[in-house]
């Protein structure tokens, strides 16, 4: 039987499975009836209660089998990749955020160097019908032509993290051309919702807004080239890979079964327009005013001004574009914090 992109009679491998992409992802798969196998070695990057709630909600799915595990050790992923052997592997286990490369830079290359190329190693003694990855739109960098398109260069990543996200798009051309691993790349940007990552800047908003303190906003409080920020919803993210799975590339040109999609909201907003939306989400999730605090400051190392996704290549492909507005989006992200945290 299948439903759109996927089908129950497949296997789905998602390592992050107790990150935020990759439990809406196996949440959603499970749902339609289809056997996921979850691999997170679950790191304190972030709070672990979080990931272990997400983890909770996933374990009552009788087809859902979770391994502890870290895709840097090359013997545990290729022996899962031998016992389960799945047919659609989706790899969003990563070091991710930008600024914290600048100071853990090992945890970028063992997880999104070693940990990708094992992924790739286990996908050539097991070929699989698609290997499905995260990007990011950090591989853009500083580039000044907007929207951002796959077929614009991206040779000059300004964080290490970038750098590996870059790299991983080359490596997984490499093993698609030498062994036929059919495999694309998602360049995500700014993905944000409930059960979303603490260390992204809504999540911090909100958390400084109930601990009563001021929330940092790292625009230099120049308000007229504010940053702008192409934020997608996660239920669009979601829909965007569940479409992709089940329509992995072809060879074509003599090229490769590889591509990369931007997968973004196609509308950039200012930073400043999605604090205020914040504010009024959470006002409305609390029935009474709320103003943030706020602190302007320079922007950090590795920071860029700009994300906006040209989004023709995936519409074109699976006929579709996320569509939630950050009025929608925020006030399911505020509703779900409130009732989460129960703050007041
Ligand atoms: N959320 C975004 O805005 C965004 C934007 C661009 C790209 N991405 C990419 O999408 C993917 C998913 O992002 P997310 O927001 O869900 O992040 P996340 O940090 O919530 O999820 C990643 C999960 O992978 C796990 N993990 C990390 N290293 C691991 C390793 N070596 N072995 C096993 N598990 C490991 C972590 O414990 C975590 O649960 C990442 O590759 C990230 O770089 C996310």
């Amino acid at each position: 039987m299948g439903y759109g992109g996927i089908s129950t009679d497949k296997v789905y491998l998602v390592t992050g499975a107790a990150g935020f992409i990759g439990y809406f992802l196996s949440r959603r798969l499970l749902e339609q009836g289809c056997k996921v196998i979850g691999i997170d070695n679950l790191n304190d990057y972030y709070d672990v209660n979080l990931k272990n709630a997400r983890l909770d909600n996933l374990k009552p799915f009788e087809k859902f089998i979770f391994v502890k595990g870290d895709i840097s050790d090359k013997e545990l992923v290729i022996d899962i990749f031998g016992r389960f052997r799945p047919n659609i592997a989706v790899n969003l286990a990563a070091q991710a955020g930008v600024r914290y490369s600048v100071e853990n830079p090992d945890a970028y290359i063992k997880s999104n160097i070693t940990g990708f190329f094992n992924i790739l190693e286990a996908c050539r003694h097991y070929p699989v019908e698609h290997l499905v990855y995260a990007s990011s739109s950090s591989v853009y960098g500083s580039n000044k032509k907007v929207p951002f398109e796959e077929t614009d260069p991206v040779d000059y990543p300004v964080s290490l993290y970038a750098a590996t996200k870059k790299s991983n798009e080359l490596m997984a051309y490499t093993y698609s051309h030498l062994y036929g691993i059919p495999a694309t790349g998602l360049r995500f940007f700014t993905v944000y919702g409930p059960m979303g990552r603490p260390d992204m800047s809504y999540f911090k908003f909100t958390v400084s807004y109930f601990k009563g303190e001021p929330i940092r906003i790292y625009n230099n409080g120049d308000f007229e080239n504010d940053l702008y920020r192409d934020f997608t919803y996660i239920d669009d993210i979601v829909e965007g890979i569940i479409r992709l799975l089940g329509n992995p590339p072809t060879k074509a040109n003599g090229m490769a079964s590889h591509r990369v999609f931007n997968i973004g909201n196609n509308k950039p907003e200012k930073l400043m327009t999605f604090v205020e939306t914040l504010e009024k989400a959470l006002s409305n999730a609390l029935g009474r005013e709320v103003k943030f605090k706020k602190v302007y400051e320079p922007m950090k190392p590795g920071d860029v001004p700009v994300t906006y996704a040209s989004i023709d290549r995936l519409q074109e492909a699976i006929g579709f574009k996320p569509q939630t507005s950050i009025e929608e989006g925020l006030q399911k992200f505020a509703d779900w914090y409130v009732e989460y945290y129960k703050v007041r």
